[in-house]
């Protein structure tokens, strides 16, 4: 994450502290059961992959995965793919799966971009970005995830009247996210009113990330596009 720590540059796979002995079991055994196919491989079967779903769900950076967890423990027939290519990141949700006896998720370990990539046209119902790095130097704001390639591609992967989430809470990156948002024709905010962004709906549990931010002074914004 930004400021802990932080590797700049994403090629490969990150680690922070050492992982738990249970950690380094579920990375050996259980990993490799509920890995996601290998985009290298070339395009992905998401029926395949979650016989019997009825929908198809991504999160991209799911930090320790507290997020994905909820949301997969509450939509049981829902598959979701959530990408992360920080190490203690996956052992968490790795734990999380066990604890809860999760069998709606698989794990892209590494970067989303090639992930996305290899997804299906108009399959998804939901995207989530939560607290994407804000990379807030003006040089690198090619390495933010919230760009026009990602609303291109996000576009392209929901299904009409799917849903995209994104929450920061950092002004700028807010800023940044409407105003591409504004120039992708294809979605439209959901927001009427400023409760309807200040405020997390009922369905949109706090992250670790989200809660460190409030302890610090710093609100975040919850932003929702429909695709049209
Ligand atoms: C600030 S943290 C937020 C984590 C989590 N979403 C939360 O709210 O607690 C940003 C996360 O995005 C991940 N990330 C950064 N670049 C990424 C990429 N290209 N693909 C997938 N995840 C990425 C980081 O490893 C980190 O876990």
């Amino acid at each position: 994450m930004a400021g802990e720590g932080y590797i700049p540059k994403l090629y490969g796979r990150r680690q922070g502290k050492p992982l738990k002995p249970r950690q380094m079991r579920l990375m050996a055994e259980l990993l490799p059961k509920v890995a996601a196919p290998d985009p290298a491989e070339g395009a992905i079967d998401l029926r395949a992959l979650f016989p019997g779903a009825d929908a198809f769900e991504l999160e991209i950076g799911f930090g320790g995965g507290e997020h994905l967890a909820y949301q997969a423990a509450r939509r049981p027939k829902s598959g979701f793919i959530g990408a992360e290519p920080f190490i203690n990141g996956v052992a968490k949700l790795l734990v999380l799966i066990e604890e809860n006896g999760l069998e709606n998720i698989r794990v892209h370990f590494g970067d989303a971009r090639p992930l996305i990539e290899a997804l299906p046209d108009a399959a998804l119902s939901s995207i989530y970005v939560l607290h994407p790095d804000p990379w807030p130097k003006k040089r690198h704001f090619k390495r933010r995830m919230i760009s026009p390639w990602f609303f291109a591609e996000a576009a392209r992967l929901l299904a009409s009247g799917g849903r995209l989430r994104v929450a920061s809470d950092i002004p700028d990156y807010v800023r940044w996210t409407l105003m591409h948002a504004r120039k992708a024709t294809d979605f439209e905010w959901t927001a009427q009113r400023a409760s309807d962004w200040k405020t997390a709906p009922e369905d949109w549990p706090a992250t670790r990330y989200e809660k460190k931010a409030r302890g610090e002074g710093r609100s975040p914004a919850y932003l929702e596009f429909r695709r049209k």
